[in-house]
């Protein structure tokens, strides 16, 4: 049996944040400004530093200006209110990224909303979610679409050409990657189930996807007799657990070693989808200081 060819998500970040870099010194070069992404955590938890340091680290290397607020975990709604009122105002700022999740007592949506949606570099926006939502088919996407999604279609996209007519199953119904990336396949012509933990036969419904997304949050949930022989599995999980030596290990939501004996083509879990998501943040980033620049970009730029 032939197994399933690997999908490279590291080497098409590398290719993307080349553009990227590319694209700022040519932004700077035409007299634009130099695009500045500014970072917000709120509290110390390892992983979203982790995840901000390496966001700010790639935008310095790209060459944008990097602006890293640390708050207080206790930090008053108001206060960090106001943090944002100021990004918004803050010309050197294109990006604002807010990192998720925020502490309990602040109110997720109130903060999403705050931020300029022109600045909405995450795409969470209530105003960009809508217009996701509407977007006609093959339509541009002249506004920020959230990194993982867009990172999730890039790699469908490279992958397959043309998604035309393909039937996609969308393992998920979260705001940050279900829903658009149901959004993205849809508007690339394809026909779109979006399933999630309450879905009877989950099994039965996977095997029916040309593409399958999973995004679910549940370790290797997706075995090989769920998938379609020659599929296209993208895996969006990211999953730690214990692994035999006592230490531990990250493993997606699609069992690999089977999933590998019967698509086409699947990610990896770590060095799939997950290189995408902070390079499309960068191009996010980019595509809005072009957009506030007033200056003219083809889509081939
Ligand atoms: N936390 C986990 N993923 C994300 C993301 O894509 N954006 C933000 N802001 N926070 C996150």
């Amino acid at each position: 049996m032939t197994e399933a060819k690997l999908i490279d998500g590291k080497a098409a970040a590398a290719t993307l944040q080349r553009r990227v870099g590319d694209g700022v010194a040519g932004l700077i070069g035409r007299g634009g400004p130099t695009p500045g992404l500014a970072t917000v955590l709120v509290g110390a938890d390892p992983a979203s530093q982790v995840y901000v340091r390496s966001k700010a680290r790639l935008a310095a290397e790209l060459g944008m200006a990097s602006f890293d607020f640390r708050l207080d975990e206790a930090i008053a709604e108001a206060e960090l209110l106001a943090v944002i009122d100021e990004l918004n105002g803050d010309e050197r700022v294109h990006g604002i990224l807010v990192q998720l999740p925020l502490p309990a007592h602040i109110d997720t949506t109130q903060i999403l909303m705050a931020i300029d949606p022109a600045k909405d570099v995450d795409g969470f926006h209530p105003f960009n979610v809508g217009r996701l939502g509407t977007v006609a088919p093959r339509a541009p996407l002249d506004f920020p679409v959230p990194c993982t999604p867009l990172g999730v279609s890039m790699l469908l996209q490279d992958t397959l050409g043309k998604l035309a007519g393909c039937n996609a199953v969308v393992i998920g119904r979260s705001n940050l990657v279900g829903r658009p990336v149901a959004q993205l396949l849809l508007r690339a012509d394809c026909t779109v189930t979006i399933a999630h933990s309450r879905t009877r036969d989950l099994a039965a419904l996977g095997r029916t996807a040309d593409i399958l997304v999973v995004a679910i949050g549940r370790p290797e949930l997706v075995r090989g007799d769920w998938i379609k022989p020659g599929a296209t599995v993208i895996d969006v999980g990211i999953n730690r657990v214990p692994a035999a030596d006592g230490k531990t290990r990250l493993v997606g939501d699609v069992a690999f070693d089977e999933a590998v004996k019967v698509a086409g083509h699947v990610t990896p879990v770590p060095g799939g989808v997950g290189p995408m998501t902070v390079a499309c943040l960068m191009f996010n980033t980019l595509q809005e200081a072009r957009r506030a620049s007033g200056l003219k970009f083809s889509a081939a730029d």
